[in-house]
């Protein structure tokens, strides 16, 4: 057999789909809400920071675990808000977007046959990271209308080869925010079993409803067990900027970072320097994220609703997770293909936020982290979409 081919990894898992409906998107010029990111600009004190730190020729590498103002803005954000003491030289490790601190984290800690607890329907990346890392991901599902889970469904996935439990909190792709209730029992769970928490809180100020933000890292016995991991991306609009981080035990501290440096050496340095600009903001900007995210959240709920589909109105992130029975398409790969090239309006098929597809067939989900003019723009060309038995008359 030729060499020339990809590796047995490599072949384990698809071409995102986000990525390819994005693509498909630009060929058919439709409106983009399929990839979760912001079509707004972003702050202009932060963009400033970067243009000044260019200038002042921060232009080489930072320190391979991240530039020192930035981790200690990093430390000194989360003691503050959760009372937790980070403790920045021990415990941060910046890196290129939390893409990268999930993946640095998981080649870090798994080791082949380590099992690692994956909630779904999941963002799509932890799929690809457990097989990278060589991990034996287990699926607990949660389940609509509210994406609870059955805690005898999680007990029963935890064993003696569990090494850790992937959260997102506030969810991509559900909207779900985990309760302090909910986490408590994933706590209860990893310190039974000796498994790390690995909490991915990129959508940490992106919430709702009077709703609040418990990171698993203050939970009783958790902050020596749970890896925190943020970043620039959704609190700041900054997306293309890559700057992650990961706040780790000293004890997992070591690892992250060396995978981290053969990795990528570093993030880039004087957007980090903007980064500990960003993080020094005060309070207002989160507010006012926040509420004008529910106001997008709401126009697109009434958009959607209107247009017949089931909506599943989420509390944090920014997507809303539908139900597409009423168009009768064999599946949501069909239906995304047809709504981007047909109506033009790019979504993402529910199934790949699944390990078997099957769960997500009849799923959709758009983002909302979008202008007015283009929430608009998608309910106009929305309106040529016609739910099955109302076009035959
Ligand atoms: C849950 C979740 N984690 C991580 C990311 C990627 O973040 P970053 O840009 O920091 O790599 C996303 C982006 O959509 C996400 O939804």
């Amino acid at each position: 057999m030729s060499k020339l081919t990809g590796s047995r990894k490599a072949t384990q898992f698809t071409e995102s789909v986000i990525r390819e409906m994005t693509r498909l998107n630009e060929m058919y010029g439709g409106v983009n809400l399929s990839q979760g990111f912001p079509d707004f600009p972003a702050p202009a004190v932060i963009k400033e920071a970067a243009c000044a730190a260019i200038n002042a020729d921060v232009n080489q590498y930072a320190v391979t675990w991240g530039a020192r103002p930035l981790r200690e803005a990093v430390a000194r954000e989360f003691s503050r808000r959760y009372g937790v003491r980070v403790v920045a030289d021990e415990q941060v490790t910046v890196c290129c977007g939390s893409t990268e601190a999930m993946m640095s984290t998981m080649l870090a800690i798994i080791d082949p046959g380590d099992e690692v607890v994956i909630f779904e329907p999941f963002y799509e990346n932890y799929g690809p990271d457990a097989i990278l890392s060589g991990a034996t991901p287990r699926y607990v599902t949660l389940r609509e209308p509210g994406w609870t889970f059955d805690p005898d469904e999680l007990a029963a996935a935890f064993n003696e080869k569990t090494k850790a439990i992937i959260i997102n909190t506030p969810n991509n792709p559900t909207g779900k925010v985990f309760s302090r209730e909910e986490l408590e029992t994933i706590a209860a769970l990893c310190r039974k079993w000796d498994a790390i928490a690995i909490s991915d809180e990129i959508y940490e100020h992106i919430i709702y409803d009077g709703q609040l933000h418990v990171p698993i890292a203050t939970i009783e016995g958790m902050s020596d067990r749970t890896v925190t991991i943020n970043g620039l991306s959704k609190t700041y609009s900054v997306t293309g900027w890559r700057v992650g981080w990961t706040i780790s035990p000293p004890s997992l501290t070591g690892a992250i970072r060396k995978v981290h440096d053969f990795l990528t050496v570093g993030a880039p340095a004087p957007l980090q320097e903007a980064g500990a600009v960003a993080l020094a903001i005060p309070d207002d900007y989160y507010r006012k994220l926040a509420a004008d995210y529910q106001r997008r959240r709401d126009v697109l709920l009434e958009i959607l609703e209107r247009h017949h589909f089931t909506v599943y109105k989420p509390l944090g992130a920014y997507y809303i997770m539908t139900d597409i029975g009423t168009f009768g398409f064999a599946d949501d790969v069909e239906f995304a293909r047809y709504l981007v090239k047909d109506i033009g309006v790019a979504a993402v098929p529910g199934s790949s936020f699944y390990k078997n597809s099957a769960n997500g067939r009849t799923k959709l989900r758009f983002c909302f982290c979008k202008r007015d003019e283009t929430l608009q723009d998608a309910d106009q060309r929305l309106e040529k979409l016609v739910p099955v038995g109302v076009h035959l008359h």
